[in-house]
């Protein structure tokens, strides 16, 4: 039988009592972080620095040591999935990642090699054994992919994409082959999220950043189901025998919400346009919430953040389930004071919500 947790993200995942609302940022560690700069010049680039584990969980711990942030998340990216079926990935400067050779038919799909996470993949679990060993209980460490769908929209597009016309292409034109490519992410996906469990991660996140540009038929059909696949496969106790909390983000997808509840997950991420204290009433207890300021906020001046950073957790109000975080990752041009300025300001306010 797992124990209660300690550490006040897994207690706040499992909606247990805390005496502070735990806070952890996505892309805590990254470009607006002088020492992160440091380290993925001495990697020479991005890439060589996530297949690096000493120097992938150096980047892990920065944020953990510079802002006592409550759990660490793994550094790596999304995109090592398709690397890791035989496409080729580069991250070209200032124009994002870039995949290719590019999957748009049936014939396409066959190309892709089967996944072994513990081969093709084994740099980033010996990263994860490194950094648990170095947090030494302290901090909890969330592991994370790419949702099936996400992962899909970069392998059709051949990178980032603002019109998405290729994967809605497929989506609309040879939905049996999109599906056939959902499936077999799905498998690489849990099998991935698994052995980041055996290693040590703590939590899992599915990033699915591109759910929002489906809509609500088609949300349900290629990226909640391939989720919800992919959850009912996970082993959600760790080696340690500590319950392992799923944590689903669906950036845009606040008005599905109810649906998400229902895909098996513990915690569901929630952007900014997102009321929280609405969603807190809508999912009736079922999940935990995580989010959801609006990572712009951090450009004002630090008693403006402290303010948003009240009335959200004003917002949620004395509940248990509430894990703070940002609607979207943190970006390159921020300044790490503010996140200073927001921790301080969790901590705080949380304190005196949660003690009336
Ligand atoms: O949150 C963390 O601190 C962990 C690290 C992390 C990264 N990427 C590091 C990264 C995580 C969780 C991701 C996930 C990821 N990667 C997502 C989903 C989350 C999201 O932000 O929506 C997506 C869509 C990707 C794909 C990707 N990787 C893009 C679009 C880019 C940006 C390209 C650019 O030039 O801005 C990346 C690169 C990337 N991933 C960086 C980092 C720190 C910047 C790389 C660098 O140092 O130049």
């Amino acid at each position: 039988m797992p124990t209660e947790p300690t550490h006040r993200f897994l207690r706040a995942c499992q909606r247990l009592p805390v005496e502070q609302t735990p806070i952890w940022l996505m892309r805590q560690a990254g470009r607006y972080l002088p020492e992160y700069m440091k380290v993925r010049q001495q990697a020479g680039d991005f890439l060589t620095l996530c297949k690096n584990p000493e120097l992938a969980t150096e980047v892990t711990l920065q944020p953990v040591c510079r802002f006592g942030v409550d759990a660490a998340i793994l550094f790596s990216d999304i995109l090592v999935i398709p690397e890791a079926m035989g496409m080729g990935l580069t991250f070209g400067s200032g124009e994002g990642p870039i995949l290719e050779p590019v999957l748009r038919s049936a014939a396409d799909l066959d190309r892709l090699t089967p996944v072994d996470p513990e081969d093709q993949l084994g740099y980033v679990l010996q990263t994860v054994t490194l950094i648990r060993r170095a947090l030494n209980e302290k901090t909890p460490l969330i592991g994370f992919s790419g949702s099936p769908w996400t992962l899909a929209t970069y392998m059709v597009e051949g990178g980032s994409s603002k019109t998405f016309r290729y994967i809605k292409g497929m989506l609309f034109d040879q939905p049996a082959v999109l599906h056939r490519l959902l499936d077999r992410l799905s498998g690489v996906v849990a099998d991935y999220l698994n052995a980041q469990i055996a290693h040590g991660a703590q939590a899992v996140q599915i990033f699915d950043t591109w759910g929002g540009v489906l809509g609500p038929q088609e949300f349900m059909e290629f990226s909640l189901r391939s989720m919800q696949q992919v959850i009912q496969r996970l082993h959600r106790v760790g080696p340690d025998g500590q319950k392992v909390p799923v944590i689903l983000f669906s950036k845009g997808c606040g008005a599905q919400l109810e649906a998400m509840v229902e895909s098996g997950c513990d915690v569901v991420g929630l952007d900014w346009t997102t009321d929280l204290g609405l969603a807190r009433q809508r999912v009736q207890g079922r999940v935990a919430l995580q989010g959801n300021l609006d990572p712009a906020v951090l450009y004002a001046a630090p008693e403006r953040v402290r303010q948003a950073v009240r009335q959200l957790l004003q917002a949620y109000g004395p509940h248990p389930g509430h894990i703070f975080n940002l609607g979207h990752g943190m970006a390159q041009d921020m300044d790490p004071e503010r996140v200073v300025d927001l921790v301080a300001a969790v901590q705080e306010e949380s304190r005196i919500i949660l003690r009336t």
